[in-house]
């Protein structure tokens, strides 16, 4: 069994963000994305991993190398834009040879993670697994409609009429008899080799479909919101014994809850953080400072007589005045100066942005 990790695509709905980095390499609770799904192949007992890149991929390969570190063997694709998950499959068409797969898209988060799509497949042999969930309002996804006895009745992608809340995640085995439909496939209205196109046409030609009803929480981060939801899940899921306190706190700072701290990080007196969250390394929580629940600070963050909570600051990131920062996202190297009067706000800003208030 292989594994395809997709972190290719543009990531329009993490604009700025994505303009100089990959989306992938955003981090959720300080670990880019991408390693949640590298952790996940590899506990399903997979080896070989091929990664796909997309035009920014920045970054990817210096983090990852060649995947030792996660008990991998990873191979990288190049597939350049992005035509689509079927045309991912397309462009791995070599490294996958003839085993069968699970194809992880980088950007989903599930807690239960991909072991039970093996499961499923070794003990039904089914000629593919897609992962499916109940949503509230299933437009934006693949759709899986399914008749009494658990069977497949239809699919399709992004329907303005869905015909059941059964939306499909973004985690799927296949067999190699997904190549020829894969080969086969013209591209949809939206101009994209469609997943759910090949999955109907292998449906289609008698092959067995089995569904994988996703248990405990699922996150498609695509958008900020999400990745601000992910964050804070994973945070708050977090072990406590597993969160290092390496840095500094003096005294008449309070540091309360499950938080870890990175080394070289100083929390100076009369600074505050509430956990569940985590501060990388060599940052600096100064004086009338709070860090509040659900907050992840990158490496050499400084939080100087602010607040912040339920936000995401990549590294380098500073905030510092009268000023209230909540569900937001600031990226590397960003700043946020304010001056009296004090603010609230609420922001998603690029790499390198300046803000005065
Ligand atoms: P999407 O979320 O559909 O696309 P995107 O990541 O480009 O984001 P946006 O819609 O905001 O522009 O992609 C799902 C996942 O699959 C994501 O991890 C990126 C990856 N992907 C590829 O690797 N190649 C592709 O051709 C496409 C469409 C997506």
């Amino acid at each position: 069994m292989k594994g395809l990790l997709l972190a290719g695509g543009h990531g329009t709905r993490l604009r700025p963000l994505t303009f100089t980095g990959n989306k992938h390499m955003i981090p959720i609770a300080n670990q880019p994305m991408l390693f949640y799904g590298l952790r996940h192949l590899a506990q399903a007992g997979i080896r070989e991993v091929g990664i796909i890149l997309g035009t920014v991929h920045e970054g990817i390969e210096e983090a990852i190398g060649d995947g030792r570190a996660f008990g991998l063997e990873v191979t990288y694709i190049h597939q350049g834009d992005p035509r689509g998950l079927a045309d991912a499959v397309r462009c791995a068409r070599s490294f996958l040879g003839d085993e069968p797969f699970v194809m992880y898209l980088g950007d989903n988060l599930l807690q239960q993670g991909a072991l039970p799509f093996v499961d499923l497949y070794e003990r039904d042999t089914p000629d593919a697994v897609v992962g499916a969930t109940v949503v509230a309002d299933p437009r934006s996804y693949g759709v899986v409609e399914l008749g009494p006895d658990g069977s497949i009745v239809s699919i399709s992608e992004k329907p303005a009429h869905p015909k059941s809340n059964l939306a499909l995640i973004g985690v799927y085995l296949f067999t190699p008899a997904i190549h020829d439909v894969v080969a086969k496939l013209k591209p949809s209205a939206r101009g994209e080799f469609e997943i759910t196109d090949a999955i109907w046409a292998l449906h289609g030609t008698g092959a067995k479909v089995a569904v994988q009803k996703v248990e405990g929480w699922w996150k498609d981060t695509g958008r900020p919101e999400d990745l601000l939801e992910a964050n804070e899940r994973v945070l708050r899921a977090f072990p406590r014994d597993q969160l290092k306190r390496e840095g500094t706190v003096e005294s008449g700072a309070e540091v309360r809850g499950g938080v870890a701290l990175g080394l070289g990080t100083v929390v100076r007196a009369g600074a505050r953080i509430h956990g569940p969250a985590v501060i990388g390394s060599g940052c600096e929580i100064g004086p009338g400072a709070y860090v509040g629940p659900a907050t992840a600070l990158g490496n050499r963050v400084k939080v100087v007589g602010a607040s912040v909570r339920r936000s995401i600051l990549l590294e380098g990131a500073t905030i510092s005045g009268p000023l209230e920062i909540v569900d937001s996202i600031l990226g590397r190297e960003s700043r946020v100066v304010a001056q009296e009067p004090a603010r609230r706000i609420s922001c998603i800003l690029g790499d390198a942005t300046m803000l005065r208030l």
